[in-house]
C-alpha cells in the first residue's frame, strides 16, 4: 500500500536539486561550516590542528575524510555550552538528550536554526503525505527531547492543526484522536502500538479512526512492524529519522509513495558511512556506521559526528537528487553479542512478527549463568492465544534458524511487559561485567 506523492509544486527547491547542483552547494556550505567551527569552537580548532588541517585546506567533499570524527564523549566534555559556535545570547533554545550514562548532551539553536528545522520538519511531514489543513496529533514527548517540539513546529509550519498531546495518558490519546479527527499521528512506533491496544481494549476498530498517516521514529522498527501496523490500522506507516546532536527529527524522511528507506535532507546534512572499527569511509551501498556533518547549523555545527547508527546509503528514488538511508538496523551500542554472534533487537522483532499469536511487545534479556551468555526473549501473547508453548517453540526455532543464536522464549500475558511512553527499551543486560 503506497500513498500519494507530494506534488512537485509543493516541494522545496532543496528537494529538487540535481546531484551536481547538490554537490556544489554542499561543498560551499561545508567550507563555511568548517571555518565557523574552527574559528568559534575550541574543541574543533584543537581537533583540526591535531591533524594539521586549516579550514582553507577543504577543497573538495573528499577532503572531509581528513577531519577527525566527533563523538558523544566530545560533546559531554564540553558540557553544557562549550560546543556552541555563537554567543550564548544568540541561542534561543536548548534541547538535551538524557543519555543512559553520565552527563547529558546539550544542543543549542539560533533563531535561524529553529526556522530551518521547522522547514525541514514541514518538508518531512509533506513527504509522508501530510498537507496543510490536516489535524496532526503529536504524541512524541515534549520537553528537552527533540521529538515533541520538533514535530510541533514543523506541523505548524506546514499549516496543520497541531494537537500537542505529548506522551502518556493513553486513554486520553484515544479520546483526542477520535474527538479532533486527527489525520496524522507523530509518535514512536512502540507507543503507537500501546495506543492501538487501548483502542481495541475499548472495542474501537483501529481501522475506523480518522488516522491515515503515522510518522514513526526515534527508535528502530522493522518492515515486519510496518506490515503489522498498516494491516491493523489501515494507515500509512512511514519512517522519520533524526538525532538531537545533528538537529532532532527531520534529518531524513521516508516518502509515502515509495516507502523504501529515508531520503536524507542532504542540502542541510552531509552523510558518510564508515567502518565502525577502523573509521575508514565506505562506498555507498556498504553497511556501516552513519556519520553526519551539518551544513547550515549556526549554534551547534557538528563535523563528522558518529551517530552509532548502522545503515547503508542508497541512490535516491522519490527524490532522485538525494541519497536514501536504509531503515536503521540498530545502534552499535544495542548490538548484543551472544556467544560471539552479533544480534540486534530488530532481528528478533522480525521473527516475532512472523509467528501467529505473538505481539511486537518484547524484551531481550541477557544473562551469564555459567560463564556463557544466555538470551531470553520475553514476548507478549496476543489476547486469546491458546497454545503458548507451541508459539514459543516456533519463535525459538525461527531465531535459531534465521538469526543464528539459541534463545529461550518466554511468552507472557498480554500487557505483562512494561510499556514505554517514548523510546522502547528492548534490552535488559543482567550479565556481570
Ligand atoms: O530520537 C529524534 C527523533 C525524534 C527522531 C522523533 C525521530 C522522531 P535522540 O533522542 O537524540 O533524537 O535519539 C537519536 O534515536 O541516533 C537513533 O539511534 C534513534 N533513532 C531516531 N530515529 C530513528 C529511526 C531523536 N527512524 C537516536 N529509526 C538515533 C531507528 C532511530 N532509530
Amino acid at each position: 500500500m503506497l500513498g500519494d506523492a507530494c506534488p512537485l509544486e509543493l516541494r522545496d527547491a532543496g528537494e529538487q536539486l540535481s546531484v551536481d547542483e547538490l554537490r556544489s552547494r554542499q561543498l560551499s556550505l561545508l567550507q563555511a561550516t568548517v571555518r565557523r567551527a574552527y574559528e568559534n569552537v575550541p574543541h574543533y580548532r584543537a581537533a583540526l590542528e591535531s591533524v594539521g588541517f586549516k579550514p582553507g585546506d577543504l577543497q573538495s567533499l573528499e577532503d572531509l575524510s581528513r577531519l577527525p570524527f566527533t563523538a558523544k564523549k566530545d560533546l559531554r566534555e564540553s558540557y553544557p555550552f562549550g560546543m556552541f559556535a555563537v554567543p550564548r545570547a544568540e541561542v534561543v533554545r536548548v534541547h538535551a538528550s538524557s543519555g543512559t550514562t553520565g552527563q547529558p548532551t546539550v544542543v543549542g539553536y539560533t533563531r535561524r536554526d529553529l526556522d530551518n528545522w521547522a522547514d525541514l520538519m514541514a518538508r518531512s511531514i509533506r513527504a509522508a503525505g501530510g498537507r496543510a489543513g490536516d489535524v496532526c496529533h503529536v504524541a512524541y514527548g515534549y520537553g528537552l527531547f527533540t521529538g515533541g517540539l520538533g514535530a510541533h513546529y514543523g506541523a505548524e509550519r506546514l499549516g496543520c492543526t497541531v494537537v500537542p498531546v505529548s506522551g502518556g495518558m493513553t486513554e486520553r490519546q484515544v479520546d483526542l484522536i477520535r474527538d479532533f479527527g486527527a489525520r496524522i499521528i507523530m509518535v514512536t512506533p512502540s507507543y503507537f502500538l500501546s495506543i492501538v491496544d487501548e483502542m481495541e481494549a475499548r472495542g474501537l476498530d483501529p481501522r475506523d479512526t480518522s488516522l491515515r498517516i503515522g510518522i514513526f521514529g526515534a527508535e528502530p522498527w522493522t518492515e515486519q512492524m510496518r506490515t503489522e501496523v498498516e494491516e491493523r490500522t489501515g494507515i500509512h506507516a512511514v519512517d522519520i529519522y533524526g538525532l538531537s546532536e545533528v538537529m532532532g527529527p527531520g534529518v531524513a524522511q521516508e516518502c509515502v509513495e515509495t516507502k523504501d528507506g529515508l531520503h536524507i535532507w542532504e542540502d542541510h546534512f552531509y552523510p558518510e558511512i564508515i567502518d565502525p572499527v577502523t573509521g575508514e569511509v565506505l562506498p555507498d551501498g556498504s553497511e556501516g556506521e552513519l556519520v553526519f556533518t551539518t551544513l547550515t547549523k549556526e549554534a551547534f555545527p557538528v563535523l563528522r559526528y558518529r551517530t552509532r547508527d548502522l545503515t547503508r546509503l542508497l541512490p535516491g528514488t522519490a527524490r532522485p537528487g538525494l541519497r536514501r538511508m536504509e531503515k536503521i538496523t540498530g545502534r552499535t551500542d544495542d548490538m548484543m553479542i551472544v556467544r560471539g554472534v552479533n544480534v540486534f533487537p530488530t532481528q528478533i522483532e522480525e521473527q516475532i512478527l512472523l509467528v501467529e499469536g505473538l505481539t511486537p511487545h518484547y524484551l531481550c534479556i541477557l544473562t551469564r549463568p555459567n560463564r556463557l551468555d544466555e538470551l531470553t526473549v520475553q514476548v507478549e501473547a496476543a489476547p486469546g492465544l491458546a497454545d503458548r508453548a507451541s508459539a514459543a517453540a516456533t519463535l525459538s526455532r525461527r531465531i535459531k534458524d534465521r538469526v543464528g543464536v539459541t534463545a529461550a522464549v518466554d511468552v507472557v500475558d498480554p500487557h505483562a511487559l512494561e510499556r514505554s511512553l517514548g523510546k522502547a527499551k528492548r534490552i535488559k543486560d543482567l550479565r556481570t561485567r
